[in-house]
């Protein structure tokens, strides 16, 4: 069911790698409320192919873009505006890989080189687009930002291994800039932290299997799924929530504050 909560809204949507992607699935949710989107991704991973399908299905444009690269960033965020035929109203930084982590370096015998790529990709591509954003003056009066982090920036997940930094790192990015823009143009900037969920990133976690069954039987209401997730960026970017800034919200139906269930206690009797 559509509210037309983003009627008039232009955005760009970083991360749609396929259609398990949450990126993909708030594309189609930022669509079905109205807004006209461009979407992004990195050179090699659009080579899939994949996202051209997204694009047909909700009518935007694809503008490729390595968000480690200042060029690139750039020429998106030009390219977007030359689009729109000015300013736009949000963005979702849907983005991550852990490069120690891929090639399965333990966390305390991490490479420095891939670390610096990790937090780059991870984490300070948010400053870059932002910064860059900031510049051209891109985004309009009372825009929405929102990135996806993880509860292992709080709390220890040992396999999440250096991601939980870079994501503690996103999360302080989200507040500094967030000040800044906030003051500048009302720009808010906002993370979410979401439920672990099977996408190709979120699978890249080791033991994912078993961990997400942990979450969700610690979970009140159960794991949210990437759907949920799309449902609650799309009242990020609508104007409904437009005192909502340098926040970091937990959408993971109660894990977050759950010390322990029944049903992780009767697992624990067996
Ligand atoms: N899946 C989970 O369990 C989970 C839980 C909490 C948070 N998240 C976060 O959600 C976000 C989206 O991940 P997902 O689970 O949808 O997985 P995904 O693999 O579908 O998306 C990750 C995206 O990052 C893109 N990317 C990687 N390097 C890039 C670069 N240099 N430039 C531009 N894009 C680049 C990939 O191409 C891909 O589209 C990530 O930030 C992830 O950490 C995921």
């Amino acid at each position: 069911m559509s509210y037309n909560l983003l009627k008039g809204k232009k955005g760009i949507i970083f991360g749609a790698l396929d259609e398990k992607s949450i990126a993909w699935i708030t594309a189609i949710k930022c669509h079905e409320e109205g807004a006209q989107i461009v979407l992004s991704n990195a050179p090699v991973a659009m080579r899939m192919g994949e996202i051209n399908k997204l694009a047909e299905k909700i009518g935007a444009p694809v503008i490729p873009c390595d968000v480690t690269n200042n060029d690139d960033i750039e020429n998106l965020i030009s390219k977007t505006m030359e689009h729109f035929g000015g300013g736009f109203d949000f963005i979702l930084h849907s983005i991550g890989m852990g490069v120690n982590v891929r090639k399965g370096k333990h966390y305390t015998d991490i490479d420095y080189g891939f670390n610096v790529k990790t937090n780059d990709v991870s984490a300070v591509s948010l400053h870059r687009v932002l910064a860059c954003c900031m510049k051209k003056d891109a985004l309009n009066e009372w825009g929405s930002v929102v990135a996806l982090t993880y509860i292992a920036a709080q709390r220890v997940f040992p396999d999440y291994s250096e991601m939980a930094d870079a994501k503690a790192l996103l999360e302080s990015i989200t507040r500094s800039f967030g000040y800044h823009y906030g003051i500048k143009k009302h720009v808010r900037v906002n993370t979410i932290s979401q439920s672990p969920t099977r996408t190709t990133a979120g699978s890249g976690v080791k033991g994912f299997d078993g961990f997400i069954s942990y979450a969700e039987k610690m979970s009140p209401l159960g794991n949210a799924t990437a759907e949920e997730c799309g449902n609650y960026i799309v009242t990020l970017f609508s104007d409904l929530t437009k005192m909502v800034t340098m926040q970091n919200h937990f959408h993971d139906g109660g894990f977050s504050f759950t010390g322990v269930t029944q049903a992780v206690i009767e697992q624990m009797e067996k």
